[in-house]
């Protein structure tokens, strides 16, 4: 194996622990697909001991739950206090939060670190069109509530040519409000859209011109590993861009991803999964993987998000 590949190691695990999703967002699983059926999923105790596995030997600083729809799945809170008990410093999740009012104390309690909310839209109409649900009530309740809850929020808003570049401020307005961050994600090219990405590509470039329009704001200097840029606005608070395509972040990327099947994904640029259940070698696995990585450029793939977990 290569130095360079060597060198790199595994610091995240992004878990997915469902593939449904009580959403239909157009550009991950629309209505009317049928390619989408759900992928069976494990136990918490199945996913706990598969994430020992890896972290035995690789140490992870930080498990992110995903889906599809992680708090779909009932034993959420036992999976947290699992993660947390195996000494994983941070335990994270991110989720559509439409069952947060329910949740987020909950969760909260269970042990986890910090919350990451999807909000493509903060109006109704708009946010209903990209979604499928049928109502933003829910998710904007939810925030609240992990707010009071005392988790740490970030925002993930992705933009889509023609569907939600009319959000970016309204949606950066809700979070100045609030005082969380918000991170804008530049639509990947993955998924049911993968051979129509240029029809709704909104770059990095377009989304800062039109923060421009209405708030000052100057670049911070980005972490090693770090999937966002930053800046900081005048009053302080940070806004940031997931430009997987004009600003790719390959080169230092440290992430893996296990679906919830058990299989692990080296980078989201390669469909190829390895089933670790029953695996005794995790060490050749996980190398197998690194191998995975792309050096430069994000290329994507025809896996959908909600299946690998955004
Ligand atoms: N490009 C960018 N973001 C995506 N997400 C899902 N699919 C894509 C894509 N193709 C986002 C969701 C959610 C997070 C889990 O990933 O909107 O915020
Ligand atoms: Fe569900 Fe997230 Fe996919 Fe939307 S993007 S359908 S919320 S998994």
């Amino acid at each position: 194996m290569k130095r360079t590949e060597i060198q790199r190691k595994f610091e995240t695990l992004r878990l997915s622990v469902t593939s449904s999703c009580n959403f239909s967002c157009f550009y991950c699983a629309p209505k009317q697909t049928n390619q989408l059926k759900s992928l069976p999923s494990l136990t918490a105790d199945e996913y706990c001991s598969l994430v020992k596995k890896i972290h035995d030997i690789n140490n992870l600083t930080t498990v992110r739950i995903t889906g599809g729809e992680p708090l779909l799945f009932q034993d959420i809170e036992k999976i947290i206090g699992s993660l947390k008990n195996m000494g994983i410093k941070k335990v994270s999740l991110t989720t559509n939060g439409s069952r947060l009012g329910v949740k987020a104390e909950k969760l909260k309690h269970a042990g986890l670190d910090e919350m990451n909310i999807s909000l493509d839209a903060v109006e109704n109409e708009n946010f209903k069109n990209i979604s499928g649900y049928n109502t933003i009530s829910p998710v904007l309740e939810g925030i609240q509530k992990t707010i009071e809850a005392g988790i740490p929020v970030k925002l993930n808003c992705t933009i889509l040519k023609g569907y939600n570049e009319d959000q970016i401020l309204p949606v950066l307005d809700y979070a100045v409000k609030n005082n969380i961050v918000v991170r804008f994600l530049e639509f990947m090219k993955m998924g049911i859209l993968y051979s129509r990405h240029t029809d709704y590509f909104y770059p990095e470039v377009e989304i800062l011109r039109t923060i421009a329009e209405k708030y000052r704001f100057s670049p911070i200097e980005r972490k090693i590993s770090s999937t966002a840029r930053y800046w900081r606005l005048e009053n302080g608070l940070k806004f940031g861009i997931i430009a997987n395509h004009s600003t790719p972040f390959c080169h230092d990327c440290n992430r893996l991803r296990m679906d919830s099947t058990g299989k692990i994904y080296g980078c989201l640029s390669n469909n190829q999964g390895f089933n670790i259940i029953d695996e005794i070698d995790i060490q050749s696995i996980l190398n197998s993987a690194l191998y995975q990585k792309q050096k430069i450029n994000f290329t994507g793939s025809s896996l959908i998000m909600k299946s690998i977990g955004g």
